[in-house]
């Protein structure tokens, strides 16, 4: 059995002892840029320099923004293009560049000495205010903004060069939404009479005799393939080298593109959809005319199509009518027809914009 006694006796004198005491504060030693003042100027000629540096690179953004084509150097870098890697470089060196000088700034040239404050209410009053304000001054004193023009004017030089491309980028907004735009880019996507719908996964080609009532299959235009699919094949190898879409403008086609085909009883559809419709197989934009979001969820007994990201749902049976949800526009559908193989090929483009729709869409 254990004896407690002698364990409680032992721990007796360690509860009374004496509180450690306070070891203090280390001895404060002075700073090269303290007692040396050949260090003190190269310190401060290296906190320019950053700022200088910060502002090249701003400079630079500028230069790679309206040098380096997005479309021609899409994938060139790991994967990355080259206009995305020299923007993202150069912004991001200026950022850093000014947070080091700041950093380096603080270190080796602003004064240095201990400050200890004890704690009290969180409330403070109107004398402590007036510290407050006090101290803020003595620490711009301190700070040497006053007595130091080349760090203070290259800083705001660098703080204003970090801005220009922020305004520069607004310029990817994007086009002015006037009808000439309207019509080249919301209202034009890569279908055109003709083209045949192809099966998004597998590449090939849908005959109408394939589909069966309830089926939905996610689909695009022919010749949307890029160098890097797998599915491209030699003529569409060929095709992409002789200047044919790809990078950004590929995935951008795509995109716009996308349509799920489904087919249901002709005699479920309202009439006005069996006229774009073929044998009641119907093709509709992916992309739901709320915010965009690609739709699949497709309830085959009520030709109801719901979208997952706020439940807009459109009737396929009626023109993509919205039955629920924030959708303002019914979903577009795509008129088609069969060639003379039985393939599914587009009578035209889509004859509406295809997308979200907040804000003004039609070029009329
Ligand atoms: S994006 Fe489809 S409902 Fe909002």
């Amino acid at each position: 059995m254990t004896d407690h006694t002698d364990s409680h006796a032992e721990l007796a004198p360690a509860a009374t002892a004496e509180p450690i005491a306070d070891p203090g504060l280390a001895p404060h030693l002075p700073r090269p840029t303290d007692v040396d003042p050949k260090a003190e100027r190269r310190a401060e000629r290296q906190v320019a320099a950053m700022f200088v540096a910060s502002m090249i690179c701003a400079i630079l953004f500028v230069i790679a923004y309206y040098s380096l084509d997005i479309k021609d150097s899409w994938d060139t870098f790991l994967g990355f293009g080259a206009s995305n890697l020299a923007l993202g470089l150069s912004l991001g060196f200026a950022l850093l560049l000014i947070g080091i000088g700041v950093i380096q700034w603080s270190r080796k040239l602003m004064v240095d000495h201990e400050i200890s404050e004890l704690r009290h209410p969180a409330a403070s009053d109107e004398s402590d205010r007036e510290k407050v304000l006090a101290d803020l001054a003595l620490g711009l004193e301190e700070s040497g903004i006053g007595r130091r023009p080349l760090v203070r004017n290259t800083l705001l030089g660098a703080l204003g060069f970090i801005g220009i491309p922020a305004v520069v980028a607004l310029n990817d907004l994007g086009p002015d939404a006037t009808p000439s735009n309207i019509k080249k880019t919301l209202e034009k996507t890569f279908w055109k009479a003709g083209k045949r719908v192809v099966n998004d996964v597998t590449g090939r080609w849908i005959k109408a005799s394939d589909m069966e009532i309830g089926q939905l299959v996610n689909a695009e235009p022919e010749g949307l393939v890029d160098a890097f699919d797998p599915r491209a094949t030699p003529e569409d190898q060929e095709r992409i080298e002789a200047g044919s879409l790809h990078g950004a403008e590929l995935q951008v086609a795509k995109t716009k593109s996308a349509v799920i085909v489904v087919r249901m009883e002709p005699k479920d559809m309202t009439t006005a959809t069996q006229e774009w419709a073929h044998q009641g197989i119907a093709v509709y934009s992916k992309i739901c005319t709320h915010v965009g979001c690609p739709i699949a969820l497709w309830e085959q007994q009520t030709h109801h199509l719901l979208c997952p990201c706020h439940q807009s749902t459109f009737d396929l049976a009626d023109k993509g009518r919205v039955v629920f949800g924030p959708a303002a526009r019914p979903l577009p559908q795509l008129p088609i027809e069969v060639d003379s193989e039985g393939y599914l090929v587009a009578k035209s483009d889509f004859l509406e914009p295809v997308g979200p729709s907040y804000w003004e869409r039609d070029s009329k």
